[in-house]
């Protein structure tokens, strides 16, 4: 299972890689907007650094909504470094530039996926992963993990290859359950990731051993 950030703050994204479990960032147009980061160089230069940082894949997502325009944007960003995984959105021109794009082996990310029959879709298009927002899903009171859940079913079912990526993970518990799904990636912020760390006994039992251990 590969474990994302889901930010576009380096300094988060230095401390997940420092961390030693870091496969990859997602990025979206919000995420950039919070850090902001303004203007088409400053975005492109921002992607740069932070493949610099990460040893994996780099969601960058694309703005148009045509097809040419998403072309041009997509092979723009996934020009900029080897780990650019270009991120479309799941609309009727956004499926077309996935079929193009991997047809020419460059690397996409289908966003904004809240169906099964979306990411079925997405994989008959070729997408190198389908991200569905389970934490979306969650806020307007639908399970989003049954979601994920389906998805892995149809591609088990047919052997797709791509890859189940859990977006808009909220929480410790929406990583542990998709691991039990059997998600191949999840994205969401550090505090998802440094909540696997917790657990109160083993709080408790380190500070006895540290105490008896003032014997030795
Ligand atoms: C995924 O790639 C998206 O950037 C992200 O996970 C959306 O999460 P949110 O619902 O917390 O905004």
């Amino acid at each position: 299972m590969k474990f994302f950030i889901d930010t576009a703050n380096l300094e988060q994204i230095r401390e997940a890689q420092e961390l030693g479990v870091l496969d990859g960032v997602t990025t979206n147009p919000s995420l950039m907007a919070k850090e902001g980061i303004r203007g088409k160089n400053n975005i492109l230069k921002h992607y740069v650094q932070i493949c610099e940082i990460v040893d994996g894949d780099v969601s960058a997502e694309v703005i148009a909504t045509n097809l040419d325009d998403i072309i041009r944007e997509g092979e723009e960003l996934a020009e900029l470094h080897d780990q650019i995984v270009v991120k479309v959105p799941m609309i009727r021109d956004g499926i077309k530039a996935i079929k193009y794009f991997s047809d020419i082996g460059i690397r996409t990310n289908c966003t904004l996926v809240f169906s099964a029959g979306q990411a079925l879709l997405a994989a008959k298009a070729g997408a190198t992963y389908v991200s569905p927002f389970l934490g979306r899903l969650d806020d307007i009171s639908t399970d989003g993990l049954q979601l994920i859940a389906e998805i892995r079913q149809i591609y088990d079912n047919y052997e797709f290859e791509t890859q189940i990526l859990a977006a808009s993970i909220r929480h410790t518990m929406h990583v542990v359950n998709c691991a039990k799904i059997g998600a191949d990636v999840i994205t969401g912020p550090l505090s998802s990731i440094d909540g696997l760390l917790k657990h109160p006994l083993t709080d408790s039992g380190l500070a006895k051993f540290l105490e008896d251990a003032k014997s030795f």
